[in-house]
This record gives C-alpha cells, structure tokens and sequence, in this order.
C-alpha cells in the first residue's frame, strides 16, 4: 500500500487487534470494577481503538473525549502538550487516559502531569501501540494491546500526515 508516495506492509491484522482489544476489556473491568471510572480517549488518534475498547468495558464508566494540543513552550523546550476538552471535575473518578500509540512518552507524560494537579483517585494509561524503545518519559502504561518495535506505522487510528486512519488494520513502513 502506498501512502503519499511512501510503501507500507501489513503489521497487526485486524484479528490481532480485536484480540488485544478483548483482552485490555476484561483486565480493565476486573480492575475498575465498583470504582467511578472516567476513561479519556485522545483525539484524534485513538478514536477506533477506544470504540473497540469501551465495548468489552463492562463496568460503568464515563467516557470524554480529549485533545492533546501543543503549544510552543516558554523555555524553548519545544512542543509541550496540553490538554483540552476536559471541562467535568475529575476528583471523584479513577482516570484511565486511552491512546493509541505511545512513541517518545513526551504526550502522555505531560498529559498526566496535568491531570495529576486536578486530583483524580488515580491515573493509569492503555495504549494500543507501545514503541518501548523510543520511550524518553519514565510512562509506564499499565495495559498495553502490543509492544511494537521502533518503526512508523499506520491505521487503526493513527495517520501518516492526515492519510491512513480509516484503515483497520495496522501498517508499517517498509524499509528496504
Ligand atoms: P509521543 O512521542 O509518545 O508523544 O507520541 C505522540 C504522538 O505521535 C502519538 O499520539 C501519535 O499521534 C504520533 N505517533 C507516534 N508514532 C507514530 C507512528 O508510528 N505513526 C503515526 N503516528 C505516530
Ligand atoms: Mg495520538
């Protein structure tokens, strides 16, 4: 499959993925069960994964979804990401953020640093895609679909520059 002139192979098939997905479901409601659970998917990326996700949730919880927006920091750090669309008071919920793909961790890490000052109960993170190897942020997700090996991969959510979400299965790029 070519992707704005870039060749992609088949990576997790969809079957795979509905596996994890199942999986990640009935750990995360045995876990959550009887606790006030507020899942927060992050736009725009995690759009399918977490639709797949909340099906196999089986215990109550409220589901928001979020955006992760940079903005150029201060310092010259560069991009930091803040979040956005979150408006409800999270004090009372257990937070479980749900991403697509975790890659350098700098997302996810700033994510819960904002989420951490609004006090919820506790905050945990399921990701689909988990590139251990790229990781610069000590995040350390607590239910993972598949750890992937460092390479840039669409569908299921995730773009290459706007294309590729719509797929349902996962794509890599190939290197040779
Ligand atoms: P981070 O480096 O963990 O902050 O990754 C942040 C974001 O980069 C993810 O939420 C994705 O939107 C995007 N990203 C990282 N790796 C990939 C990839 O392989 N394909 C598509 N998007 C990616
Ligand atoms: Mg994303």
């Amino acid at each position: 499959m070519i992707i704005h002139g870039k060749a992609f192979e088949p990576y997790i098939t969809h079957q795979q993925l509905e596996s994890a997905v199942k999986r990640l479901g009935e750990s995360i409601s045995a876990d959550y069960n009887n606790k006030p659970l507020l899942i927060l998917p992050v736009l725009n990326g995690s759009f399918m994964f977490a639709a797949d996700l909340v099906r196999h949730i089986t215990v109550a919880c409220n589901i928001s979804f979020v955006k992760a927006s940079s903005y150029q920091g201060m310092q010259s750090t560069g991009h930091i990401k803040q979040l956005i669309g979150l408006n409800e008071d999270i004090s009372q919920y257990h937070v479980l953020i749900v991403e697509d793909i975790i890659d350098t961790g700098e997302t996810v890490h700033h994510l819960m640093q904002d989420l951490e000052e609004r006090n919820p109960l506790s905050v945990q993170v399921a990701c689909c895609l988990f590139k251990k190897e790229a990781l610069k942020q000590p995040i350390d997700p607590q239910y993972v679909g598949f750890e992937i090996e460092n390479v840039f991969v669409v569908g299921y959510g995730l773009d290459y520059d706007g294309l590729g979400r719509n797929l349902p299965e996962v794509y890599k790029i190939t290197t040779n």
